[in-house]
């Protein structure tokens, strides 16, 4: 996947610019971390404009960028196991892995994702004080809630910051001024919202043996298998839409739900969707569908991993294979232990 080769490439080109950098005296300092920037970035294949200036100018968040990105493709991949479309495409390759061309809720679900993934991963590398313009929550300190008696306390993760960049980075990419654009724009913001949403409030008791005299809280980042849960929700209830255009203006200028009377916009939370999804059956470079040839399917399940629904009716091929493994292990005094060894046939289909 190109994404690997790109956090390849970025962490070998920033190894040797760190090295660089450790090497030269302070005055060369800035001309070299100028220097270094330059490389990694103009590296870094299919960056937009804005997206190559951010990078120039934060060399270190391209990485938390990149790790941000390939953690949501990683939970779009966990996510689609089981489906025909399993979160992989044909055609155009980015940074970002490779992305749909019709603006299907397939490809508005991978744009949620990642948007979420980096703010994640940003707002994680700032608490662990990894990014050099960030940290703990500021406003998240001293005394709460006298009431209730607890205060702010430890290291509150600030979700701002990462959203905030997330925004500036992942928006950046859109440059088109289409449908496709708003669409992008509703989904990014979309994941990022939903991730803001589900930040926690941790607490921990101070005082003698358990009692709470003190409590200070804080808040974390939810586990990102959540958000991916979440986002799945979403994307089942995704809503179509369709683009409006002010008047006299050529530029769509914002969306509406299509099977709507009068003007009602999506909520900000919905995933939207300009074009019905393609039936990921077969490989179709138009569409980015792969099809479902050679995948795994399961002979038993009637649901969408099962043959029928995974092969789109064009049968399954059976493998089969004997797994072999020890078993009855029994400890004998004094001192080893005994094993049989177990086999069971076992089958496998893959689609036609
Ligand atoms: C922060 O940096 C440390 C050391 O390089 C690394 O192990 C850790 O995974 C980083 N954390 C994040 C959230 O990027
Ligand atoms: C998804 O399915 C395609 C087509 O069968 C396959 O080539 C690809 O490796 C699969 N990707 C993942 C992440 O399983
Ligand atoms: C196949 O599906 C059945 C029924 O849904 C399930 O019980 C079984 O564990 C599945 N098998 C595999 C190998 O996933």
């Amino acid at each position: 996947m190109l994404l690997s080769v790109f956090l390849r490439t970025i962490h070998l080109i920033y190894f040797k610019f760190c090295w660089y950098t450790a090497r030269v005296s302070k005055g060369a300092l800035s001309s070299v971390v100028a220097l270094g920037a330059n490389i990694i970035c103009n590296k870094i294949p299919g960056l937009a404009p804005r997206q190559r200036a951010l990078c120039q100018s934060r060399p270190d968040a391209i990485i938390v960028i990149g790790e941000g990105a390939q953690l949501g493709i990683n939970e779009c991949q966990y996510q689609f196991r089981y489906g025909r479309w399993n979160c992989s495409a044909l055609g155009e390759r980015t940074v970002f892995g490779q992305e749909l061309r019709v603006g299907s809720r397939e490809a508005a679900f991978t744009y949620a994702i990642t948007a979420a993934g980096v703010a994640h991963a940003v707002t994680a590398a700032c608490s662990q004080g990894n990014l050099s313009q960030c940290g703990c929550d500021q406003d998240k300190q001293g005394y709460h809630d006298q009431e209730e008696g607890w205060k702010w306390g430890g290291c509150s993760a600030d979700v701002k910051y990462g959203v905030e960049f997330s925004r500036r980075f992942m928006d950046a990419r859109e440059i088109k001024k289409n449908a496709r654009r708003l669409m992008n724009l509703h989904n990014n913001e979309a994941g990022r919202k939903i991730l803001e949403e589900r930040m926690k409030l941790e607490c921990k008791c101070h005082g003698v043996s358990g009692s709470c005299t003190t409590k200070t809280c804080w808040i974390t980042l939810p586990n990102f298998r959540e958000i991916g849960n979440l986002l799945k929700e979403r994307y089942s209830d995704a809503v179509q839409v369709e683009p409006v255009r002010a008047t006299r203006l050529r530029q769509p200028s914002f969306l509406r739900l299509k099977q709507a009377r009068g003007y009602q916009k999506p909520t900000d939370t919905d995933l939207v969707y300009l074009e019905r999804s393609p039936n990921y059956c077969e490989e179709d470079r138009a569409t980015g569908s792969t099809g479902t040839r050679g995948r795994l399917c399961n002979g038993t399940s009637s649901l969408a991993d099962g043959c029928n629904v995974m092969c789109c009716g064009r049968g399954h091929n059976t493998h089969h294979y004997t797994r072999v493994w020890q078993c009855n292990c029994k400890f004998h005094w004094c001192c080893f232990v005994k094993c049989n060894t177990c086999s069971e046939k076992s089958e496998v289909f893959t689609c036609k």
